[in-house]
């Protein structure tokens, strides 16, 4: 009886498959991908894999970016389900009206979105580079910055602009809380806080590094000796783990306390299973009207085009 992960690995070789995951995956998931990175990595490996087929490992929108970026390939998510709380702040008939009301100004969207949205967009960022594409214009561009206002307010703080932002938050990094914070500070006083920029300000102004997923690992990567409090979801934690196996990593839970870590369900959707039978059957398949895949393609090269060029 051949196991379900090699059963994969068999699969993906048979079809010349290539299966990457995002940090926030199950761990079992992260563990039979080829590859396993934050938002930005995952765009990057789309772009230049020779694969046939791309199985996306995390959400929707994830899918729909390497969808954008490679239209000739198959791209498989295991569970089409696998929405997004952030994307979905922003429906793109909203946004467009928005934009629209604010002529003049340059559309900064963060990644996750929808490829809607990144059709209207002028440049793409995530976690891992909105600080230097932002800084990448003069100082008196007037910048739209959407849908994530904890990480826009973050980046007018570090930056000094003034982006106009849209409304929108994720449902897992808004649920931290100061209060929970503080209180696992005073169980584990030496323990230093990690926060990723979705959270709210008071959260990061707790911090004592603020960064996205795969800024969070390499500090602790640098710094095993040190233990850490993690407020991001708590996918990250297996990679941080695998790669600091004597250090310390306490997840920081949901302010409603109903369970110890914090967790993105869209996220938690995909199961060896569904990874499984996504190769198998090559069904949920992502794809994207043409129109606005032509659209959307153009803010995202520019987003790899700038991050090659600043070696991110
Ligand atoms: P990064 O992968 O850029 O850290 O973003 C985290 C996230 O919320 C993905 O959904
Ligand atoms: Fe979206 Fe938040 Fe889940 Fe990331 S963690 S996929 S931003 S809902």
């Amino acid at each position: 009886m051949v196991n379900i992960a090699e059963a994969i690995r068999q699969l993906k070789k048979e079809k010349n498959a290539v299966i990457l995951g995002h940090y926030y995956q199950r761990g079992e998931v992260q563990d039979v991908a080829d590859y396993v990175g934050d938002s930005l990595a995952l765009a990057q490996w789309a772009a230049r894999t020779q694969a046939d087929i791309i199985v996306m490992c995390g959400v929707h929108f994830m899918g729909e970016t390497a969808k954008v970026l490679c239209p000739q390939k198959k791209v498989l998510v295991p569970d089409m389900a696998a929405g997004c709380s952030l994307a979905d702040s922003c429906p793109a008939d909203e946004f467009a009206r928005f934009v629209a009301a604010h002529p003049g100004h340059t559309v900064v969207s963060y990644v996750n979105t929808t490829a809607a949205v990144k059709a209207l967009t002028d440049v793409v960022v995530t976690s891992t580079n909105a600080r230097q594409i932002v800084e990448s214009f003069p100082p008196e561009e007037k910048i739209i910055f959407g849908p994530d206002r904890n990480l826009g307010s973050y980046i007018n703080a570090v930056t000094g602009r003034h982006m106009l932002l849209w409304d929108g938050a994720c449902h897992v990094h808004e649920r931290f809380s100061t209060e929970k914070i503080a209180g696992l500070k005073r169980q584990h006083p030496d323990a230093l806080v990690l926060a990723h920029p979705e959270c709210k300000e008071a959260v990061l102004q707790m911090a004592d590094v603020v960064g996205s997923t795969a800024a969070l690992l390499k500090y602790a990567v640098r710094h095993p000796e040190r233990s850490y409090i993690v407020a991001t979801e708590a996918g990250i934690l297996h990679e941080m783990r695998r790669q600091c196996p004597h250090t310390e990593f306490i997840p920081a839970p949901p302010s409603d306390g109903t369970c110890a870590c914090n967790e993105c369900s869209y996220m938690r959707l995909n199961t060896l299973e569904k990874v499984y039978d996504c190769l198998l059957n090559e069904t949920p398949e992502v794809t994207v009207d043409a129109d606005v895949a032509a659209k959307a393609v153009r803010p995202i090269q520019r987003m790899l085009e700038i991050s090659a060029r600043l070696g991110l």
